[in-house]
């Protein structure tokens, strides 16, 4: 906590006026899978347009998409909106439990909100602080009732009072010290008595896997000042808008990715039954956490409209108001 006193990081959703549940509960959701960094400039557009929860009860799923754009794990977005909606028809107290029942909020949310927003002794735990007590009494996550142990651990460390500060230094030491690659052991305010003191890093270290390569193709299908887009319902992208793509593939030793490109387009056509002359526009680079990926945009160009199963046409000036991914807006910024 002496640590925490000097080295504490000035983060917005730390400032008095932050200080509600609707503030916290933003901050929380969007850093629960998303680093301090790529977070901050999200969290102040979002209090921008809805700077308390009777203007966020007035938004669409739509519009909290497109202020997601670009954040990543979309499922959380949604799972505002549900809330938001749950919020407003249902009583709800600042208490792990009850925090439960609201859509999206954990485990751990339902005890980081009551912790920093009413200092309430509950057990703050997510990846960043396991890792800490993992380091600090050296455990083994291959062993046997390593996650129960964790558990008890953190829970007879939580304070009685002061938890609130108590949660965000570990958090803050998770992020400046005792991080996941390389920590700083040396600086270390609690490095005297740590089991590890940075030796399973070293010892553990993963060898960083060399990423796939995958290839694609993306149809820019146009007719009129209209595309011919996609309302994605698949998992992780859900609810966004993009253009239709082919899935993305790894190319075969033996084959020229010239050839894999041509086959790619060629199989869209024909099971699209758009066998109409195309033209090549540029290849778009994306990586994503598993795999890198190389696109080759396409555009197709119709002197009439056709209708293809789960694809709506869209004035261009629309779509531009659309929620898209990362890899939608690179495409978007090429042509
Ligand atoms: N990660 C999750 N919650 C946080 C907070 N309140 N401060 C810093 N990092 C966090």
């Amino acid at each position: 906590m002496g640590w925490y006193k000097i080295n504490k990081r000035d983060l917005p959703w730390r400032k008095r006026e932050n200080q509600n549940f609707y503030r916290i509960w933003i901050s929380e959701v969007m850093l629960q899978q998303t680093q301090v960094k790529a977070a901050l400039p999200y969290y102040n557009k979002f209090l921008k347009k809805w700077p308390d929860l009777d203007s966020f009860y007035k938004a669409s799923l739509e519009e909290i998409l497109y202020q997601w754009q670009g954040l990543g794990y979309y499922q959380r977005a949604k799972n505002l909106y549900l809330g938001k909606e749950f919020i407003k028809n249902n009583k709800f107290s600042i208490d792990p439990n009850n925090l439960k029942k609201i859509p999206g909020i954990g485990d751990y949310i339902s005890c980081s909100i009551p912790a920093i927003l009413e200092d309430q002794s509950c057990t703050v735990l997510d990846t960043n602080i396991k890792r800490i007590i993992k380091r600090y009494f050296g455990l083994n996550e291959k062993e046997k009732g390593y996650k129960k142990t964790v558990l008890e651990i953190a829970s007879k460390l939580t304070p009685q009072k002061n938890n609130r500060d108590y949660c965000q230094s570990l958090m803050d030491l998770a992020n400046i010290v005792c991080k996941a690659k390389s920590p700083e052991c040396k600086i270390c305010p609690i490095g005297e008595k740590c089991r590890t003191k940075g030796h399973e890093s070293n010892k553990n270290k993963k060898i960083s896997k060399i990423k796939k390569r995958k290839f694609g193709v993306v149809f820019l299908i146009e007719f009129n000042s209209e595309w011919l887009v996609e309302h994605t319902k698949e998992k992780l992208l859900e609810g966004l808008y993009t253009f239709p793509m082919t899935s993305f593939f790894e190319k075969e030793v033996n084959i020229l990715e010239k050839k894999l490109y041509e086959n790619l387009v060629l199989e869209w056509k024909k099971k699209h039954s758009l066998e109409i002359n195309h033209r090549k526009i540029d290849f778009v680079n994306h990586s994503f956490s598993h795999f890198h990926l190389k696109l080759l945009i396409v555009n197709i160009k119709l002197n009439k409209k056709v209708k293809l199963k789960d694809l709506q046409w869209m004035k261009i000036h629309k779509f531009e108001k659309k929620p898209v991914s990362t890899l939608v807006k690179k495409i978007k910024k090429i042509i």
